[in-house]
């Protein structure tokens, strides 16, 4: 049993939603999340790079003596949590586009997956989408200009519904029934992509297996909180603190720290 605190990082502020799944499946934990959006998005980055910004979040958290530290970025995860796993001795939580649960309930046998360029690129996407995917159609999107919408603040605007419009469109022409959200800044855009989407699709995302997965991960190695406490939620960003903050309710105590 610990009370040391869950560690979070994602290239900005879009890990805050899976923040969210973790913190309202185990409220008794202490979180810190660093939003790295000085050095966002991850997307277009290389994989070298990914790993060496990764490695920068992963030892601060490490120096604020996390127990665990959860990728919450799906191009992170993707390019750099074999790296990690083999760099650091504590454990890594994941996230990646939950592909497996579309192919496997897709009934119009075409799904879409929205996510960055570096998850799209990726050998741990090829290989999971050989897997899972390989008898459908599958309509890849690399979300380009979303994360960098969302991380000025501007998620509800005019020129989201345009980006979005132009990257659902090929979806909706080859009648996908699943719509893989595979990016974790995409969940905030819940209420835009209902409303372009055919009622009939169903959009999936990875947050609450993330959470589900860091409690396992937590209990099996002995560092789950049992005590009923209150905890103490610490958010960092290096570049927008209010475009973190807008995201969270209005008690959260978000801080700038340049790192
Ligand atoms: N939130 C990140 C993800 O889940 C990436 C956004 C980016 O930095 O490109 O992929």
């Amino acid at each position: 049993m610990s009370t040391h605190p869950i560690g979070i990082f994602d290239s900005g502020v879009g890990g805050t939603s899976i923040w969210r799944e973790i913190h309202a499946l185990l409220p008794h934990e202490h979180t810190i999340y660093l939003a790295d959006s000085k050095h966002a998005p991850y997307g277009h980055k290389g994989k070298e790079r990914i790993i060496e910004l990764c490695k920068k979040n992963t030892e601060l958290l490490l120096e604020k003596n996390c127990k665990l530290i959860v990728v919450a970025c799906n191009t992170a995860t993707t390019n750099a949590i074999a790296v990690l796993r083999a760099s650091y001795e504590v454990p890594f939580i994941g996230i990646e586009p939950a592909i497996k649960p579309a192919a496997l309930q897709s009934k119009s046998k075409a799904v879409g997956i929205l996510a960055t360029k570096g998850t799209l690129s990726s050998a741990l996407f090829h290989e999971t989408s050989n897997l899972h995917a390989s008898h459908l159609t599958v309509i890849e999107r690399d979300g380009e200009g979303i994360v960098e919408l969302i991380e000025a603040g501007r998620l509800d605007s005019p020129e989201m519904r345009s980006v979005l419009n132009v990257h659902l469109q090929p979806m909706i022409d080859a009648n996908i029934d699943y719509l893989v959200l595979g990016c974790s800044h995409y969940p905030y855009l819940m209420p835009m992509l209902l409303d372009i989407l055919p009622k009939h699709v169903k959009i999936i995302d990875s947050g609450a297996a993330v959470a589900r997965q860091t409690k396992a991960i937590l209990t099996k190695t002995k560092l789950l909180n049992t005590r009923l406490i209150r905890p103490k939620l610490e958010f960092y960003s290096n570049a927008r603190p209010d475009v973190l903050k807008s995201l969270l309710s209005e008690r959260a105590k978000v801080e700038y720290l340049d790192f």
